[in-house]
C-alpha cells in the first residue's frame, strides 16, 4: 500500500506511519522537522517498507505539488493520502491579533487542500484511492477560545464533503476524521483534564478502521459522537459549559 501522510513527525501522523509500514509499502512522510522524519524513516524501513521524506511546509502550495509529483513518480499508484498536519493557537481574537489566525488557516485549511488536491487527478486516472483529511470534534461547532481552530476544521469537513460529491462515480473516496481529545504533543500544553481523551495508539486504531471502512465523516471516540450531537444542537449556554479548556500560549 502506498501512503502519503502529512504531519508525520509526531502524534497521530507518526502513529499512522507506523501502522501502514508493512513489507512492500511506500510511505511518504511529510512535515517540517527533517531530523524527526529521518528517525521515523528508519523505523519504517525496519518494518520492510520504503520511506520517502518530504521536509515541506504544507502551506507552501508549489512545494506540496512538487512533493506529490515526486511521490507519484516514485511509487506509481497512490492508495491513500492523509492530510493530517495541523496546529492549534492561543485565543487572540479578543486582543485583535489576526496574523496568528491567518497562519493557522494557512496550515489547517490551505495545508489540507495543498495536500489532497494534487493527488485528485492521479487517483481519478487510476480509478482508485482514498483521500483523508483530519479535522476535529471542534469542527462541528464554533467553540469558545477556539474561533480560528473550529472554523478551520469546519472548512476541512465542508471541503471534503464537496470533494466526495465531485468524485462520485470515479471510485475515489474522500473522507474526514474528527477526533475528540487525543494525548499527543498538540494537547500536552492544554491545562486541566481533557474530557474522554484517548491514547494516540487507540486513536490510530479508530482512524485506520474508519479509513478501511470508507466512512464519510467519522467522529471518535464514541463519547465525542454524543458531544458532537450536543454541541451541534445545544444552546450557546450549554456549549460554554461543555467546552474543554483552550490553549493559553502559542504553540511555537
Ligand atoms: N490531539 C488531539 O487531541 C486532536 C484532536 C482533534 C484533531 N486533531 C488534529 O489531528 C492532527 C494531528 O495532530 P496531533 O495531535 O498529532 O498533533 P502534533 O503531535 O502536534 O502533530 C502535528 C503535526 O503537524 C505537523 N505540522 C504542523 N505545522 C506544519 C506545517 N506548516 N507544515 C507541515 N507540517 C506541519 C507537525 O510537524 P512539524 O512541526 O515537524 O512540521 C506535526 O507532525 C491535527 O490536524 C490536529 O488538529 C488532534
Amino acid at each position: 500500500m502506498n501512503v502519503f501522510i502529512t504531519g508525520a513527525s509526531s502524534g497521530l501522523g507518526e502513529g499512522l506511519a507506523h501502522h501502514y509500514a508493512k513489507p512492500g509499502a511506500v510511505i511518504g512522510l511529510c512535515a517540517r522537522r527533517a531530523p524527526l522524519l529521518t528517525e521515523l524513516a528508519r523505523a519504517v524501513a525496519a518494518k520492510g517498507a520504503r520511506a520517502i521524506i518530504y521536509a515541506v511546509d504544507v502551506s507552501d502550495t508549489a512545494a506540496m505539488k512538487k512533493a506529490a509529483d515526486d511521490f507519484v513518480a516514485a511509487c506509481g499508484a497512490v492508495d491513500l493520502v492523509i492530510a493530517n498536519a495541523g496546529i492549534g493557537i492561543a485565543h487572540r481574537t479578543l486582543e485583535g491579533e489576526s496574523e496568528p489566525i491567518a497562519k493557522l488557516m494557512r496550515v489547517n485549511v490551505i495545508g489540507v487542500t495543498n495536500t489532497v488536491v494534487p493527488f485528485v487527478p492521479v487517483m481519478v486516472q487510476q480509478g482508485s484511492g482514498t483521500l483523508v483529511a483530519v479535522s476535529s470534534l471542534a469542527g462541528h461547532r464554533g467553540l469558545p477560545g477556539r474561533a480560528a481552530y473550529s472554523a478551520s476544521k469546519a472548512a476541512v469537513i465542508t471541503f471534503m464533503d464537496a470533494l466526495r460529491l465531485d468524485l462520485h462515480g470515479t471510485n475515489v473516496h474522500a473522507m474526514t476524521l474528527c477526533p475528540g481529545f487525543v494525548h499527543t504533543p498538540l494537547t500536552a500544553p492544554l491545562s486541566g483534564k481533557l474530557p474522554f481523551a484517548i491514547s494516540c495508539d487507540e486513536a490510530v486504531v479508530q482512524m485506520t478502521t474508519a479509513i478501511a471502512l470508507h466512512k464519510k465523516t467519522f467522529t471518535f471516540p464514541w463519547q465525542a459522537r454524543i458531544l458532537r450531537y450536543l454541541l451541534k444542537f445545544g444552546s450557546e449556554r450549554m456549549v460554554r459549559r461543555l467546552s474543554p479548556p483552550a490553549r493559553t500560549a502559542a504553540p511555537e
